[in-house]
């Protein structure tokens, strides 16, 4: 098979990275250029990146030489060369948003982790395994956009990568309500480490900007439907969300309580989760696990030291499912945030639009 030639915009921050890493030996994806700010371009990527790489594994010898583009100036330069772009950067939401809308514009698919778009109606957002069939409002967007095989298609906030999913497996047959959740969140997910952000040894902070709000509002588009060319945010259940920064460098933990309108069978559940395999497994797309969810019976599991790579980090651990003298029940689970959360999702993402035929090769 030839493979997908690949540009990763945003790829000397800390999503990029993960991506690089990600497309090491990818079996359908070569990433063929490497782009940033003006601040890095230019340089060759180990030099652009230098300190700020903080991977376990060593930079890819593919990539250190790769010479940096410009994502803004070098746009067309760089759509004409790739098949789509993964895209991770930190700049201000307009910009974002304009950024992502012309490299649509010139007719190169989009992958995004940014949140800019998340909101736009007939952009899809998408956990694969959950709402696969979101991708299908494209032809929607590429007729606003004029575009032939442009568009935009965006992965959710990392936060809700563990809760969302374990919900929405359980979420029709028990009629969910109402969702309660507290999330406890790595450092990486500020794109940081214990080096660049020391205030975190031994410490917790209580506030993630934006968090909150995109842990309450992003499942309603998931959980949304397609009509008349958007995809219109589901009406319930109601959920509410407070998010921790704690000192941890990966995986993003939940405590998540809820409330079904049927009553809930804790055995039919944990059936559901085991059994449950999504579009991605079917498809046995390269970065899907075998396994979407492992529900661990022990007390103290799952933990992130311990689970937060499984199946690559692409699976989700859960555990502690029992009764709740509130809600009807109360549960734990955990996602890497950069991999299933971000770079990893973002992959899983891209491989479901090339095998639905959303993306081809030029
Ligand atoms: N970290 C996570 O777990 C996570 C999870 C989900 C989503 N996200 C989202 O992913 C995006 C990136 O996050 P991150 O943690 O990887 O951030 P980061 O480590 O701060 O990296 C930011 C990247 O953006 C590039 N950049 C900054 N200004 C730019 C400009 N004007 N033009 C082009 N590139 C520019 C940087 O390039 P230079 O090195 O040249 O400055 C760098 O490559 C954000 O939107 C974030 O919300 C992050």
């Amino acid at each position: 098979m030839n493979q997908y030639k690949v540009g990763i915009i945003g790829a000397t921050g800390m999503v990029g990275q993960r991506f690089i890493t990600l497309m090491d030996n990818h079996p359908w994806f070569q990433a063929v250029v490497l782009a940033a700010s003006s601040r890095s371009a230019g340089k060759p990527y180990a030099e652009a990146v230098g300190a700020k790489w903080c991977m376990d594994t060593e930079i890819p010898e593919w990539a250190k030489n790769i010479t940096v583009m410009d994502a803004d100036a070098d746009a067309e330069a760089i759509a004409e060369k790739v098949d789509f772009v993964f895209c991770a950067v930190d700049m201000p939401k307009e910009a974002i948003r304009e950024l992502e809308y012309r490299y649509a514009k010139l007719e190169c698919p989009v992958v995004s982790n940014n949140s800019a778009h998340r909101g736009t109606p007939d952009v899809p957002m998408v956990i694969p395994e959950i709402n696969n069939d979101h991708i299908h409002i494209i032809e929607d967007q590429k007729k606003r956009l004029g575009t032939k095989r442009g568009f935009i298609a965006v992965k959710s906030n990392c936060s809700l990568q563990s809760y969302v999913p374990a919900l929405s497996i359980i979420k029709e047959r028990f009629g969910l309500n109402k969702v309660l959740v507290c999330t406890y969140q790595a450092i990486s997910g500020a794109g940081k480490t214990f080096q660049t952000w020391p205030e975190m040894l031994d410490n917790v902070i209580p506030y993630i900007g934006g968090e909150e709000e995109k842990s309450e509002q992003e499942p309603m588009k998931i959980w949304g439907h397609m009509e008349n060319g958007q995809i219109v945010n589901a009406q319930s259940p109601s959920v509410t969300a407070q998010c921790l920064r704690v000192p941890v460098s990966n995986g993003h933990m939940a405590a998540v309580f809820a409330s079904f309108d049927q009553p809930v069978d804790f055995d039919e559940i944990k059936k559901m989760w085991a059994e449950f395999k999504g579009r991605p497994q079917e498809l046995e797309l390269p970065h899907a696990p075998k396994q979407f969810i492992h529900y661990f019976e022990e007390d103290n599991m799952p933990q992130t030291r311990l689970h937060r790579d499984l199946e690559g980090g692409m699976a989700i651990s859960v555990g502690r499912l029992r009764k709740d003298s509130q809600y009807d029940m109360k549960f734990v689970c955990l996602s890497h945030n950069t991999l299933r959360g971000a770079a990893g999702g973002g992959v899983l993402l891209a491989e479901l639009l090339c095998a639905e035929g959303y993306i081809n090769q030029k």
